[in-house]
């Protein structure tokens, strides 16, 4: 099959590499010049672990080409992704200003038949603005619409398209369904869900909005454990060996960041509100996981006496969360933000994210950026981890002995086990726990 992409950020770049790697022809269309560039010298823009491997693997088979020029895809393809962003817009919908641009220009630049695919994730009934657009703008142009949300997670990116739970297709006739049935014909067909295009995009939103309310419930089980005492360890763990729970999602925190979580959740109330439909479960998830920037700051000042003037804090991550670079909503960064107006100083650290963080903090002071982890410690008063990257569970604590002062920690990501840290000499204080 001959693919067209339209977009080549994380999902559009990940997409199209695995679709080579499925064995179709693949053209990934962006607007960045720079982007398109460095892609055509195999240089990836973003971090996602063995992508640029893949990459090598299916450029050398000749199954991939990358261009700025959308009608370089369209000439040679009848399906078309659209990947693009789909920003939160000031009233918290999602911003369509980018899917519906470049649906306008695959309208303008086709006269042969195309199925036009979102890949984005975007509100219900976009399929239908999206087919009155097409038809607006080339009445003859013999089209359909349809809808493939994507559910992969930035850091598994390859595993999570290649060993998908499922394929979410939305589609309205047969020729759009059995173009979708080639495209994932490598797939067990029972992997493919099959709807129409109103449900297809409801069901990325519902999925974004149940995995946000996992991580709030839990986040407000660890508080409550906090007061009266328990453990949300065991709690996590005994909650998730409940097949009916699942173990995933269990891990409290900072609260939930990312591209998007906290976009979706904000688009499918703006939906609810349009159609006066109540989604207060969702609403309080909103309401829950923005109180948490404020719960995590009280923990981290508490353990400095309330007193953060001048204080140097070792701030172990950046982004939102490990195996990424994407620093969209991270908590880290928000956290980081509000500790340099409360007069701390910030020595950061981030495996992959310290470049996009240096561009986010332009213009700030009293914050500063080592890739050497441990060149964070010296003279640090507090260490806190406040993004889950597998590495600092490696972390040497006799090392940072010897380089530092410094006997607090504060895991905002519940990573070690609370007795082993202490035993080695350190304050260790975590979510849920005491
Ligand atoms: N990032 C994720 O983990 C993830 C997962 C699932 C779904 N999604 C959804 O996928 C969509 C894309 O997200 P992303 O993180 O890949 O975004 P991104 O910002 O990384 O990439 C979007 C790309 O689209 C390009 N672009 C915009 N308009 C264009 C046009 N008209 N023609 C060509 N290129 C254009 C931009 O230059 C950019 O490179 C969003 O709707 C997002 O919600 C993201």
């Amino acid at each position: 099959m001959k693919i067209t992409v339209i977009g080549s950020g994380y999902v559009g770049l990940v997409s199209g590499i695995c679709f080579a790697k499925l064995g179709h022809n693949v053209v990934c269309i962006d607007k960045d010049e720079k982007k398109i560039a460095s892609l055509k010298q195999s240089i990836i823009p973003i971090f996602e672990p063995n992508l640029k491997e893949l990459l090598e693997e299916v450029r050398d088979a000749g199954r991939i080409k990358f261009s700025t020029d959308l009608k370089e895809g369209l000439d040679i393809s009848e399906v078309v992704f659209i990947a693009v962003g789909t920003p939160q817009d000031e009233d918290g919908s999602a911003d369509l200003s980018y899917v519906l641009a470049a649906a306008k220009e695959i309208a303008e630049l086709s006269n042969s038949y195309k199925l036009v695919v979102t890949k984005s994730t975007v509100p219900a009934k976009t399929g239908e603005k999206i087919k009155k657009l097409i038809k607006e703008t080339n009445p003859n142009l013999d089209f359909g619409v349809a809808s493939n949300p994507e559910f992969l997670r930035e850091g598994a990116a390859i595993s999570d398209f290649m060993f998908p739970d499922r394929i979410v297709v939305g589609c309205e006739d047969e020729k759009a369904k059995a173009i979708f049935a080639e495209i994932y014909k490598s797939f067990a067909p029972e992997k493919l869900v099959f709807s129409d295009i109103v449900t297809a995009e409801l069901i990325k939103y519902a999925s974004n909005s149940f995995l946000a309310t996992k991580i709030s419930f839990i986040n407000e089980m660890a508080d409550l454990c906090e007061i009266v005492g328990g453990d949300i360890k065991k709690l996590s763990k005994a909650l998730g060996l409940d097949a009916r729970i699942g173990e995933k999602f269990l891990n409290p925190g900072p609260g939930f960041g990312g591209s998007c979580f906290p976009k979706d959740i904000l688009a499918i109330l703006n939906v609810a509100k349009e159609n006066k439909v109540s989604l207060s479960l969702i609403d309080s998830v909103v309401s829950s996981n923005n109180n948490r920037k404020d719960k995590m700051l009280k923990k981290i000042s508490a353990v400095l006496d309330n007193n953060l003037q001048n204080k140097k804090i070792a701030l172990l991550g950046l982004a939102f969360k490990g195996n990424t670079d994407d620093i969209r909503y991270s908590p880290a960064i928000s956290i980081a933000k509000e500790l340099l107006k409360l007069g701390a100083k910030i020595v950061a650290h981030d495996f992959e994210a310290i470049s996009n963080a240096k561009r986010e903090f332009s213009g700030f002071e009293n914050i500063e950026f080592f890739e050497d982890l441990y060149k964070t410690f010296s003279d640090a008063d507090l260490i806190v981890i406040a993004t889950e990257w597998n590495e600092y569970k490696e972390v040497d604590f006799s090392k940072i002995k010897t380089l530092s002062k410094c006997r607090k920690i504060v895991d905002l990501r519940n990573l070690f086990d609370s007795k082993e840290v202490k035993e080695l000499g350190f304050e260790y204080f975590y979510i849920g726990g005491k």
